[in-house]
């Protein structure tokens, strides 16, 4: 494995662990060396604070408490009541959202839960839910056919243009407007550039459909104020906490109180309707990352992960590797290794996105295979990476060590010797 060009100067390293347990302690020694040993370009992937890690290892994860704060089905919630308000607060107040203006759930397990309760709770089960296809860069719970999202309603998917490769706005309005969806999903999971979220409440609005935006990956750039803040437009906003936003395993549902009572009929669909009782200490350590991103600091590292995505960006754009839309305006950039690849001296090559992760993991750099626009391979061996900035701005790298993570991926995958037709 390559290694050497670089130095973690932030990580958990420190955080030493005496469990007596000692299979399960090497294991998590392991998979700490390893991730000390490679370079994380997972976009989705971050690595969150020994204080969030500590919430998270607490004695709040003794305690049931199905409900919401002063309203539970067990005794004891004194304390729990005070650290899921407290989760709410600092949710409320990091994205800038008034209190009685804004709820939100912060009891979620998981971001495709999050999303699956906004839809039971706002969506008759058969109706219509209208989101980005996988391979244009949505998510599987905005209504793919493989996940329950597609099954128990009708999925209605748009694609980004074909030549742009960016989102039509026109196109997305004249198919909203000829299904009529109940939801729109405004949110990816691979789609680099800035969202028009005016745009995407007109759209709403010319087919009465509730706006839904996932903002998961771009969390943290929104509270660092690095990228649009989708509020303004929004009925309803999902998010996980742990990628840009670097917190722990969990999500959060922003809803608007109004007449409607979305924020009522989403807690309803979350529990009882999907989830038993809350995981507390997540709760817990949400909160402290929730107070670590309101800070000078993290607007900060929040402008750094954008600049590095570029500086990848542009830098394999430099050595003759075809980016998706031609860039990034966010900390993911997807690379087509496949078509787009750069060919050796023979003119054979690229590479398809299976190999070129397996290639870069090889040498150190850890990375996704990603379907790409127009995509003509598999899901399973597609045409593309997926690369983004996040994990390794969150280790403190700058532009210059971003420029040479794109000579050594260049290097990587321009060794590749296979013949190809
Ligand atoms: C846009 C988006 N929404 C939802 C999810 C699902 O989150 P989780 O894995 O926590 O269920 C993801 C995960 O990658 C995502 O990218």
């Amino acid at each position: 494995m390559s290694r050497g060009f670089y130095t973690p100067i932030r990580f958990q390293e420190v955080y030493t662990i005496y469990m007596k347990d000692s299979i399960v302690r090497k294991l998590i020694e392991e998979e700490k060396k390893r991730q000390k040993s490679v370079i994380n370009l997972i976009p989705s992937e971050n690595y969150c604070s020994k204080d969030a890690l500590e919430a998270l290892g607490s004695v709040f994860d003794n305690k049931y408490a199905e409900g919401y704060p002063k309203a539970r089905y067990y005794g004891g919630n004194q304390v729990i009541d005070k650290i899921e308000t407290l989760a709410q607060e600092r949710a409320l107040k990091l994205f800038g959202l008034k209190k009685g203006v804004w709820h939100v759930n912060v009891q979620p397990w998981s971001g495709a839960n999050a999303n699956l309760a906004v839809y039971l709770g706002l969506v008759p089960v058969g109706g219509k839910i209208m989101g980005m296809s996988l391979t244009s860069g949505g998510h599987l719970s905005h209504g793919q056919k493989v996940s329950i999202t597609g099954k128990a309603w009708q999925p209605v998917l748009f694609s980004v243009d074909g030549v742009t490769e960016t989102l039509d706005y026109e196109k997305v309005k004249q198919l909203a407007i000829q299904e009529k969806p109940n939801i729109i999903v405004a949110g990816f999971t691979a789609y680099p550039r800035v969202v028009d979220f005016k745009k995407f409440r007109e759209i709403a609005d010319a087919c009465g459909a509730y706006l839904l935006v996932d903002m998961s990956h771009i969390a943290g750039l929104i509270a660092g104020r690095a990228y649009p803040s989708p509020f303004p437009y929004a009925d309803v906003v999902t998010t996980t906490t742990h990628k840009t936003l670097r917190g722990p395993r969990a999500a959060m549902i922003f809803s608007r109180i109004d007449e409607r009572e979305l924020n009522k009929k989403i807690d309803k669909a979350l529990f009882p309707g999907l989830q038993g009782g809350p995981h507390v200490s997540q709760i817990a350590g949400v909160a402290v990352a929730l107070k670590e991103a309101d800070s000078p600091v993290f607007k900060k590292y929040a402008k750094q992960v954008v600049k590095n995505a570029q500086t990848l960006a542009k830098s394999l754009q430099k050595k003759g590797w075809k980016i998706i839309s031609g860039g990034t305006d966010s900390h993911l950039l997807l690379v087509d290794t496949w078509m787009g690849g750069v060919k050796n001296e023979n003119g054979v090559g690229g590479v398809p996105g299976k190999e070129a992760e397996a290639m870069l993991e090889k040498e150190g750099i850890i990375c996704n295979k990603n379907t790409i626009p127009n995509e003509s391979r598999s899901p399973f061996d597609p045409s593309g990476i997926r690369l983004g900035s996040p994990a390794e701005t969150t280790r403190g790298k700058k532009e210059k060590d971003f420029e040479k993570i794109a000579e050594r991926i260049d290097v990587i995958l321009r060794g590749v010797k296979i013949k190809r037709k």
